[in-house]
């Protein structure tokens, strides 16, 4: 639940579709990260059920990215709280800014690989029903780049997380600023804040 606001007040928290979108999506990328790697060396049906949930949880990870996209446009975020130096404050809207970037594009280019397969396997949305694929298929070149692509983008996105929530939780607890608690869906005190950035 959001708190009311003050007349005048500048809000302090972000909305709650905000911190919904967040941890959402937070908890998918990182269940889908480790779906791929923790079963890498796998073979048989364990690795396929693996990378064919991986798959579904991807596509599904394209469509909430977009939408929350578009929230976030139409969606002010609040600013920084003060004591946050205005280096940190821009150098967090550039990581928050490629992840956006990244939530799009890892996807597209999973996608992409497997649609340019000469021989394609199932892709379900959990069983439940078809997904389509994109239409590439025997595209052998495009299908090396993007395989390329999403194994690279991999690992820079996973060095944007361990660098984003080390910074969450510096700011949050060597800095004092409550960070988190504008991220958190609780009601918690909000931090004070500045018009940086
Ligand atoms: C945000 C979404 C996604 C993330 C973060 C992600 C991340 C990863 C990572 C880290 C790997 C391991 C890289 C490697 O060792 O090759 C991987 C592999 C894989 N991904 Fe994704 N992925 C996402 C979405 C998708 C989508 C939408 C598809 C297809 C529809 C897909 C298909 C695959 C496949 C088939 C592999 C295994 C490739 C191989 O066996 O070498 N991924 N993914
Ligand atoms: C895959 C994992 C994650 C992704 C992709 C991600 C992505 C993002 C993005 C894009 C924003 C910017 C929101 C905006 O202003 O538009 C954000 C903010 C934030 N994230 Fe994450 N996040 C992830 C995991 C985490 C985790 C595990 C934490 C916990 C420490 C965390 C804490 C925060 C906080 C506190 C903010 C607000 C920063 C501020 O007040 O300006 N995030 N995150």
């Amino acid at each position: 639940m959001q708190r009311p606001q003050e007349p005048g007040a500048t809000r302090s928290r972000y909305s709650s579709g905000a911190i919904l979108f967040h941890w959402v999506i937070a908890a998918l990328i990182i269940i889908n990260i480790s779906l791929a790697l923790v079963t890498d060396g796998w073979h048989g049906p364990a690795r396929a059920f693996a990378i064919q949930t991986h798959k579904a949880t991807g596509l599904t990870i394209l469509v909430l990215s977009i939408l929350r996209l578009v929230w976030r446009l139409v969606h002010r975020p609040p600013p920084f709280p003060s004591g946050i130096r205005r280096v940190e404050a821009v150098g967090a809207r550039i990581v928050h800014w490629l992840f956006y970037v990244l939530m799009v594009v890892m996807p597209l280019t999973g996608w992409a690989m497997i649609s340019a397969a000469a021989t394609r396997k199932p892709f379900s949305w959990y069983g439940l029903f078809g997904l389509p694929y994109l239409p590439v298929q025997g595209n052998k070149a495009l299908g090396g780049s993007m395989h390329e692509a999403h194994e690279i983008l991999g690992y820079v996105m996973i060095a944007l997380i361990v660098l984003h929530v080390a910074a969450a939780l510096k700011h949050h607890f060597l800095d004092n600023t409550r960070l988190i608690a504008r991220m958190w869906p609780a009601a918690a005190p909000a931090p004070s804040f500045s018009e940086k950035a």
